[in-house]
């Protein structure tokens, strides 16, 4: 099969797209003929692990990612199923979040039938269904730590990208009343998802806002801890992308697919590139202005 191999660490040239063997499903797995996958934020991190010191190496793997084919959110239909499996059936369109066992980017995968994994949402094609877990499976995490509620006033600072699109969706979901900080380009879309106010970043000046909030969620991993504490209510919650890895659920891939189904929450995606593409996709990514999220087509629909 086809695949895209992160052959090192460092620039986007890394990624090469090779020819691998087809894996073949385990008895408890199902294999997945991927019809799409993102290039996510997380995916550039690891391919660029060189510029983040040791740790990391320590983490993903020495010299190259220890798991070379990225790819931490895809979708596609299962094309076999493995003797003991029960819960998915041949002929299933699915939608996976892999997070940091990555995979995404090949044509082929195979996963547990335990993984975190779900029917793709009845309304979605194959693009959007690959767009929905990175993002808001983060989101949903930061925002339950939160403890949202109803009528709260939550800042999303970065409410542009993959993580912010769905923060924002999310929270006005829960009934809070949320406010976006995007830039310019941005606000339109950021109040199309739900935001009842946005402030821009390039020309409004947010850190001497003349307002509090009960949460002040950053979801780029950008914003100065003073001014977030400045923003935030007494007995409000500041939280950040930044506080720790997101606890991958289930129940968070149920909730996206229902929210879809019933269009309450959908998938932002800026650009679309073929699989084979991926290291111009990562181009675009690191430059870290992406809008929601960027597809990789494995097939093209
Ligand atoms: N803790 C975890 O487990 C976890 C999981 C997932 C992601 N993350 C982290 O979460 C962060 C966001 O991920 P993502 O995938 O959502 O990123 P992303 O999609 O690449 O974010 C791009 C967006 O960030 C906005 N942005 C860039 N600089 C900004 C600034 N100075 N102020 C406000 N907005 C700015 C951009 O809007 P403009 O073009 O308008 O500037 C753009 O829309 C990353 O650092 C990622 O590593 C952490």
């Amino acid at each position: 099969m086809k695949a895209i191999i992160c052959t090192g660490y460092g620039t986007p040239d890394v990624l090469k797209f090779q020819d691998i063997k087809k894996p073949i499903a385990k008895n408890n797995q199902i294999l997945i003929k991927i019809h799409a996958t993102t290039a996510t934020s997380g995916d550039c991190v690891v391919r660029g692990a060189k510029k983040y010191g040791p740790i990391m190496k320590i983490m993903f793997g020495l010299k190259r990612p220890r798991q070379p084919i990225l790819g931490a959110e895809l979708s596609g239909v299962i094309e076999a199923v493995g003797e003991n499996v029960t819960k998915f059936k041949v002929g299933d369109s699915v939608f996976a979040l892999t997070g940091m066992k990555f995979g995404g980017y090949a044509e082929y995968i195979c996963l547990s039938e335990n993984s975190i994994l779900s029917l793709i949402p009845k309304n979605a094609n194959f693009e959007e269904a690959a767009s929905l877990a990175f993002g808001g499976t983060t989101a949903l995490h930061f925002l339950r730590k939160a403890a949202i509620a109803p009528n709260q006033k939550i800042l999303i600072y970065g409410a542009s990208g993959s993580v912010g699109t769905a923060a924002v969706q999310l929270a006005a979901y829960f009934g809070a009343d949320v406010t976006g900080i995007c830039s310019t380009q941005n606000i339109a879309l950021v109040r199309s998802l739900g935001a009842a106010t946005t402030i821009d970043y390039t020309t409004d000046d947010f850190k001497t806002l003349n307002e509090t909030y009960d949460i002040v969620f950053d979801a780029v991993g950008k914003l100065n801890k003073t001014t977030a504490k400045q923003l935030t209510r007494q007995n409000g919650q500041f939280i950040s992308v930044a506080q720790g890895l997101v606890k991958e659920l289930m129940e968070d891939m149920f909730l996206l697919k229902e929210l879809f189904e019933k269009e309450k929450f959908k998938a932002t995606i800026d650009r679309t590139y073929p699989l084979a593409n991926a290291a111009q996709a990562h181009k675009y990514v690191e430059i870290g202005h992406k809008k929601g999220n960027v597809v990789l087509n494995v097939v093209k629909e």
